[in-house]
């Protein structure tokens, strides 16, 4: 027996000084868990294993050395489990002693019957949230300095106890809408304005942080999968808040924004929120004046603003004429088919984001054009905003083609150079007799425009010369004029004033 102990001493001696040096040890994975349910009754219950592994299959070198367990709570407190082949004893022990008279730990140490390693086991039984944490196997040498340590991670699962989904209006971040569910088929479109809002998503309460993913009519937007830990009644509680900036159109139809939360794996159902949302402008408010005007009277504008809570843009402005299949685009001469209306033209200024001013352009008044509703339309996404708007015409002794309402603000109109539609010669052409010797200047016309506006026309000259003269303007616009670079700004009307003038 002396001998054996001599022997066993020697051997010990010489391995530890042979395998100390760079012994190390292992763990298992990192085990993810829900805990045992509770009560106890309503579910199977949940137990773990922890192994710590030597890198040697000497058992002489464990008994010169010291192999630890130890836990770190969610609040990062540390209390020692094991050490060496024993629970952990003394002042820092409470935890250990009271888990393991309750049978709840369980400590066994073993040879790897696959590896012939060295093991130390620790079995958790009926594993509660307070489970959760860290693990450390250290590995202390003869000299009592650390010669190994790892750490496997315990992580006892928590759903996500809520989400919550809410839409700001990203230009003055006011809340327009909550929702903590899903919503469903025959839950109502909260009716927005279309434009740029802020969705933010808030997950709280899970275990390990959650996948948060925020959705726009079914593609993601955003997604995170970190929170923020908090220890809520002694188990780690995760909650994420992200946000993002989404910008919604005016559509015929309901769109999501959705937020789906849930942990990664399969353990629990994934919590969604979402908000059914219906993007329409809101009514613009049509300022049209109907005008009264004479057969023959040139460059008749009816002009409309639009004013708006919401963005307003040009480019869905069109114009109609009533019970004509003819869509009129704005910035563009058009003809219609029959050539009933002759040229017209159209015309769109923005005044600042949320108004517009509108123009249909009537080259020459002719009756067709008394006899018809024209409407300006505003493509509003799921509906069209419609107004109509006539001319009247002017009862008794006709005006001159070139004068116009008095108060009446001068036409600004931009002829551009661009040539009128092919139909133009012709129109041009029906109305010419040879008036080739009405002096049509585009110069030097400001003043000129403006004493016209200040009225002597509108006292009734012979209408004799207004069809002259309109064939004098076409003719200027249809190109005749040369010499003069057309693509600058010049008020169209002024050229025959001059000749108007003198016919007094
Ligand atoms: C303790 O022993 C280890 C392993 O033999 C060695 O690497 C380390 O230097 C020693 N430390 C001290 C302070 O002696
Ligand atoms: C185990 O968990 C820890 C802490 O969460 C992590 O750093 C480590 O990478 C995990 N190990 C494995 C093998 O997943
Ligand atoms: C836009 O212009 C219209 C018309 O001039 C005005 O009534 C409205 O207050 C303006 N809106 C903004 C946002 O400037
Ligand atoms: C202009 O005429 C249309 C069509 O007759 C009418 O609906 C509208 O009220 C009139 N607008 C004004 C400002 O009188
Ligand atoms: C007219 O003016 C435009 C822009 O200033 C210029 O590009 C063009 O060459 C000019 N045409 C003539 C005929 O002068």
């Amino acid at each position: 027996m002396e001998s054996f102990k001599a022997v066993l001493g020697l051997v010990t001696c010489i391995v530890a000084v042979s395998l100390v040096h760079g012994a190390s040890v292992s763990v298992s994975r990192n085990i993810t868990t829900k805990p045992t349910p509770e009560p106890p009754s309503s579910g199977p219950r949940v137990d773990i294993t922890l192994e710590c592994i030597g890198s040697s299959s000497d058992l002489s070198y464990y008994i010169k050395n010291q192999v630890n367990w130890d836990f770190k709570d969610s609040n990062g407190v540390v209390h020692p489990i094991t050490q060496s082949f024993y629970a952990a004893t003394g002042a820092t022990a409470s935890y250990a002693d009271s888990n393991f008279k309750a049978g709840r730990f369980e400590f066994k140490y073993e040879t790897n019957k696959m590896t012939g390693f060295y093991q130390f086991i620790l079995l958790i039984k009926g594993v509660k949230y307070s489970d959760d944490g860290e693990y450390t196997c250290t590995l202390i040498a003869e000299n009592k300095t650390v010669a190994d340590k790892k750490t496997l991670k315990v992580t006892v699962v928590h759903p996500v106890d809520s989400v919550m989904l809410t839409l700001y209006d990203s230009m003055n971040n006011n809340k327009l809408y909550t929702s903590n569910a899903p919503v469903t088929d025959s839950t109502e479109a909260i009716p927005i304005k279309p434009g740029s809002f802020r969705v933010e998503c808030q997950a709280k309460g899970s275990n390990p942080a959650p996948k948060v993913d925020i959705r726009f009519d079914g593609a993601s937007i955003a997604m995170s999968d970190t929170g923020d830990k908090s220890v809520v009644s002694g188990r780690p509680s995760y909650s994420k808040t992200l946000s993002v900036t989404q910008d919604v159109a005016a559509k015929d139809m309901d769109q999501l924004f959705s937020c789906d939360a849930n942990i990664a794996g399969n353990h629990y159902v994934t919590k969604v929120a979402s908000i059914k949302v219906r993007a329409i402008i809101d009514t613009p408010d049509f300022l049209c004046d109907n005008l009264t005007r004479s057969v023959g009277d040139n460059h008749v504008e009816v002009k409309c603003i639009l004013l708006s809570e919401s963005e307003l843009a040009c480019d869905k402005v069109t114009w109609e004429i009533a019970e004509e299949n003819f869509v009129m685009h704005v910035d563009d001469r058009h003809q219609d088919p029959e050539r009933k209306y002759g040229i017209l033209e159209l015309t769109c200024t923005p005044i600042n984001s949320t108004s517009l001013s509108t123009s249909l352009i009537v080259h020459q008044a002719a009756d067709p054009h008394f006899a018809t509703v024209f409407y300006v339309i505003y493509d509003g996404g799921p509906k069209d905003f419609k107004h109509a708007v006539i001319i009247n015409k002017q009862a008794g002794r006709r005006r001159t083609s070139i004068s116009r309402k008095r108060n009446e603000p001068p036409s600004d109109v931009d002829y551009p150079v661009t040539p009128l539609v092919k139909d133009d010669q012709l129109f041009c052409q029906s109305l010419g007799t040879g008036l080739d010797g009405v002096v049509v200047s585009r110069s030097s016309s400001d003043l000129m425009t403006h004493t016209m506006h200040t009225g002597d026309i509108d006292h009734g000259t012979t209408g004799s010369m207004s069809d002259h003269m309109a064939a004098a303007i076409l003719r200027s616009l249809s190109g005749d004029v040369t010499g003069h670079n057309m693509t600058g700004r010049s008020p169209v009307m002024s050229p025959v004033m001059s000749p108007v003038r003198s016919s007094h």
